[in-house]
C-alpha cells in the first residue's frame, strides 16, 4: 500500500483565512443588481418566467462582425498572454475613439482591462494612499465606494437630488471637500438615474478639480447612450477630459460592454494621466496578467468597424425609453422623468405606495413583490446609496411587450389594497 503523503488529520478551519475574508468582504459591500439577478434566477430555476430589468446590459447580441473577429483571432492563435496594458491595435483604436470625442488621447496612456469595472479598480488602487477621500455620487454605481474602500481610501458621498433632476452640482461637490479629498468620481450619463452633466456643470467641476488639485475619475461607459440635446447630436456625451488641461488630471473609464453589447466578453479601457498609466498597468498585471488576447481583437473590430449598429440600437432604446417612462409616469403614486441618457429609468414611488418595508422606504418591498408576484426583476434605488431611497431602477433593455407588462405589474403593485388583483 502506498503510504499517505499527508497525515490523516481532519481539516481544521483556517482562522486566518476567515479573518482576511471578513476584511475584504466588508470593503466590497453588497450589489443590488447582482442580488436581484440571483433571486430572479432562482425563480427561473423553479420554472417561472422572469422579465429582467435589473441588470444593466443590452438585450441584443454582440454584432456579428465583432463575434467573427473574436473567433478568427482564436483560430489565428491569439490564445497566449498579451501585453499587460493591452495589444497596440486596441490601445490605438481606443485612443482614436476618445479622440473623436475631443479627448486628447495618446495610445501610450490607454490601458486595457477585463471590463470597465476592472479599470476603475486598477486606477483607484494605483492612485489612492491610505485614508484618501474619494468623492462619489449618491445615488451612484455601487462599485465606486466599494472599490475606494478596497483601495484603502474613504468614500465620501456627494448628493444628487431628485428635485434638481439628479444634476451634478459643483457647489454640492465643493461642500464635501476636505484637505484629504484626492479623487472626484463623475459618471455621465449616470447609473442609476440616466442623467447627464451639463457643459456648465462640467466646467464648474473642472475648475474645482484644478483649484483643489483633485484627480477626476470620469466613468463614461454610457457616453454613446445619449438621446437628447447636444450630446445626442454629437453622438456622445461631452467629457470633462476634453476641457483645456483636464486630460492631465482625469482618468476616463470606458469599455465595450454597453455600446457593443459585449458585457460577457469583459473588455474595458482607461485613458490615464501619464504618471498613472504605468502604476495602473502594474495593478492589472498582478490581478489578471492581461486581458484575453482574442477578446481584444474583437474589441478592435468593434471600435474600428461600422458604427451604424450603435446608432440603431440607441435609436431603438430611445423609443423604448419614451414609451416605458410615459407608462410608468401614468401610474398613480409613481413619478417617472425621461432621462437623457444610459438605459435606465429611476421612478419615484410615493411613500405608502405598495407594501411598505420596515425602514419606511417603499421601494425594496415593492421590488420584491414585483419579482415574486409578477416575475419582474428590478433594483431598489437604495442599493445605489441612501440618496436613491424611494426609487426603483429599471433597465429598459427589453422588448416593448415586456416593458408594457412590467409597467402593468407595477401599476398592480401600487394600487390601493382593495383594488389589487
Ligand atoms: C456606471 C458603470 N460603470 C461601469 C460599469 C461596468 O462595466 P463593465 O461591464 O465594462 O465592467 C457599469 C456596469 O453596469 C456601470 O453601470
Amino acid at each position: 500500500m502506498t503510504p499517505a503523503l499527508l497525515p490523516a488529520v481532519p481539516p481544521a478551519p483556517c482562522r486566518r483565512a476567515a479573518a482576511h475574508r471578513a476584511v475584504r468582504l466588508a470593503a466590497a459591500g453588497a450589489g443590488g443588481a447582482t442580488e436581484m439577478l440571483a433571486a430572479a434566477r432562482a425563480l427561473e430555476a423553479a420554472g417561472r418566467r422572469v422579465i429582467h430589468l435589473e441588470v444593466g446590459e443590452p438585450d441584443g447580441p454582440t454584432p456579428p462582425h465583432v463575434v467573427e473577429a473574436g473567433v478568427r483571432a482564436l483560430r489565428d492563435g491569439h490564445t497566449r498572454y498579451a501585453p499587460a496594458a493591452g495589444i497596440p491595435a486596441l490601445r490605438a483604436a481606443a485612443a482614436a475613439a476618445l479622440g473623436a470625442r475631443g479627448i486628447p488621447a495618446d495610445p501610450a496612456c490607454v490601458v486595457v482591462a477585463p471590463g470597465a469595472r476592472a479599470m476603475l479598480f486598477s486606477a483607484l488602487l494605483a492612485a489612492l494612499r491610505p485614508g484618501d477621500e474619494v468623492l462619489v455620487p449618491d445615488p451612484g454605481y455601487a462599485a465606486y465606494g466599494a472599490v475606494a474602500r478596497f483601495a484603502g481610501g474613504r468614500p465620501v458621498r456627494y448628493r444628487l437630488r431628485a428635485r434638481d433632476g439628479w444634476a451634478a452640482d459643483p457647489d454640492a461637490v465643493a461642500a464635501r471637500l476636505t484637505p484629504r479629498t484626492r479623487v472626484l468620481v463623475l459618471n455621465a450619463p449616470h447609473n442609476p438615474t440616466g442623467v447627464g452633466i451639463t457643459p456648465e456643470a462640467l466646467a464648474g467641476l473642472a475648475e474645482l478639480a484644478e483649484r483643489h488639485d483633485l484627480l477626476v475619475v470620469s466613468d463614461e461607459i454610457y457616453a454613446r447612450h445619449v438621446y437628447d440635446g447636444a450630446g445626442a447630436a454629437a453622438g456622445a456625451h461631452p467629457s470633462i477630459a476634453a476641457l483645456p488641461g483636464m486630460a492631465a488630471r482625469t482618468v476616463v473609464v470606458d469599455g465595450l460592454s454597453k455600446a457593443y453589447a459585449m458585457t460577457g466578453w469583459r473588455l474595458g479601457y482607461g485613458l490615464l494621466p501619464p504618471a498613472l498609466a504605468g502604476p495602473a498597468t502594474a495593478v492589472l498585471a498582478q490581478q489578471a496578467t492581461c486581458t484575453a488576447a482574442f477578446v481584444q481583437h474583437a474589441g478592435v473590430a468593434a471600435l474600428t468597424g461600422p458604427q451604424e449598429g450603435v446608432a440603431e440600437r440607441v435609436a431603438e432604446l430611445r423609443v423604448r425609453r419614451d414609451r416605458f417612462a410615459a407608462r410608468l409616469d401614468a401610474i398613480p403614486g409613481v413619478r417617472c422623468a425621461v432621462p437623457a441618457g444610459a438605459f435606465y429609468v429611476f421612478p419615484r414611488v410615493a411613500p405608502g405606495a405598495g407594501p411598505v418595508s420596515a425602514a419606511g422606504d417603499p421601494a425594496p418591498a415593492l421590488a420584491r413583490r414585483l419579482l415574486d408576484a409578477h416575475g419582474v426583476a428590478c433594483v431598489p434605488g437604495a442599493a445605489f446609496g441612501p440618496g436613491g431611497a424611494g426609487h426603483l431602477r429599471l433597465a429598459y433593455t427589453a422588448p416593448v411587450d415586456d416593458l408594457d407588462a412590467a409597467a402593468a405589474a407595477l401599476r398592480a403593485c401600487v394600487a390601493p389594497p382593495g383594488a389589487r388583483g
